[in-house]
């Protein structure tokens, strides 16, 4: 059962309150997620899932023409996660030397990570907060609840972890975990516009699709100079201002931008392929524009400026990221705070097996720092 929050007329703290639907919380919450008050509570068991078919990366970085990976293919029939969890090993490892009670997993996506920390644990005392922005987790971890009361799921973004403390009586935590990016449930979407493949999708890119705006908007309303230097700085795309003139272009000839095809067309007529072709010439354009729409480098940094607010001495951090925009964030967080002591001088990486095993693991990078 979820239980739906949306004030505090049940004693819960603000920003924290009880309905039944997760999409009914909406009108509470703004796009800023800063300023987003609802947090959706969903208290309900879980079971077993299915395994993983499918991998972001294989999708993502691979060409629209090849044979497209449709939802279906690769979800099973009750909607239960196909997402792959990245560096399970090394999370619980850097976390059970602590023998945490108190676990937020800020990043649920399919619950993996939370998974194996309950599996793994043996602290009788353990809890585990998951938190996630995205409604459809939300909707699948209903649909598929884990079968343990240690784990309370809330809808939110990570930086609402404070709320889901204080609705759980927590004073103080012993460990985070946040697994940034997004999950192969959300690429394997074809509603969300995330892969490449699903080329009629709208572009939206939203992690949190009843919130902000789409970046066909975010292309509309900006001027040329606004989304070259976006996708320069969030994706590191040397071509930016040949895809910025191209899609301004288009707006003029009332052509807009407005699904994953017309986006992936401008970057191939305006990105060379790279020679051994190993990147998609949308590849770097696509993660600007989530990085864009869904805020995510500023949650990250808001986040660690207050993490440490939130541990006990003695606590973990664990943060896995996926390119250097967001390790760099973290490693400089880690380095400069002296509230945290950094556990790795270099960022750990998966083992060569994890990348055979799940090739979208392959871009990770885990830093862990302890709060002092
Ligand atoms: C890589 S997936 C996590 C997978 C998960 N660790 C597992 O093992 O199944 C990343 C998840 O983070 C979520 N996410 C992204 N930004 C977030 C934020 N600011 N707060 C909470 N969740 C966020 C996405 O919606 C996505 O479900």
């Amino acid at each position: 059962m979820t239980q739906e929050t949306t004030g505090d007329s049940n004693g819960l703290p603000e920003g924290v309150s009880e309905a039944s639907n997760p999409h009914a919380r909406r009108e509470s919450e703004s796009a800023d997620p800063q300023h987003s008050a609802a947090l959706t509570q969903h208290s309900a068991a879980l079971t077993q899932r299915s395994g993983a078919t499918t991998t972001t990366d294989d999708v993502i970085e691979s060409d629209a023409d090849s044979s497209p990976t449709d939802r279906q293919e690769i979800l099973s029939e009750d909607n239960s996660t196909c997402h792959i969890s990245v560096m399970p090993d090394e999370v619980v490892s850097m976390l059970a030397e602590i023998n945490p009670d108190v676990i937020v997993d800020g990043t649920f996506g399919g619950g993996g990570h939370s998974r194996r920390l309950l599996d793994s644990l043996e602290n009788a005392k353990l809890v585990i907060l998951g938190l996630d922005r995205d409604p459809e987790v939300s909707i699948r971890y209903e649909q598929n609840p884990f079968q343990d009361d240690r784990l309370t799921v809330f809808l939110g973004s990570y930086e609402k972890t404070p709320q889901a403390m204080e609705a759980m009586g927590v004073k103080k935590i012993d460990a985070m975990v946040l697994d940034l990016g997004l999950s192969s449930d959300q690429l394997a979407d074809r509603n969300r516009g995330f892969s490449f493949t699903h080329s009629d999708s709208a572009l939206d890119l939203r992690f949190d699709q009843e919130t902000g705006h789409t970046a066909a908007q975010w292309l509309a309303w900006k001027n040329e100079k606004e989304i070259a230097d976006a996708i320069y700085q969030y994706g590191e795309e040397r071509f930016s201002r040949r895809i910025a003139r191209e899609v301004v272009a288009r707006r003029r000839k009332e052509n807009a931008v407005r699904t994953v095809s017309d986006m992936v067309d401008v970057c191939r007529r305006c990105v060379p392929r790279s020679r051994n072709h190993d990147i998609h010439p949308a590849t770097r354009t696509f993660q600007a524009l989530r990085i864009v729409v869904n805020d995510e480098l500023s949650a990250l940094e808001r986040t660690l400026q207050s993490a440490a607010d939130w541990f006990r001495p003695g606590g973990r951090m664990a943060i896995i990221s996926f390119h250097s925009l967001e390790d760099r964030i973290v490693k400089q967080a880690f380095r400069e705070d002296e509230r945290w002591q950094p556990l790795t001088k270099k960022p750990l990486r998966p083992s060569d097996s994890e990348v055979q095993m799940n090739p979208r693991s392959r871009s990770a990078k885990m830093r862990v720092a302890q709060r002092v």
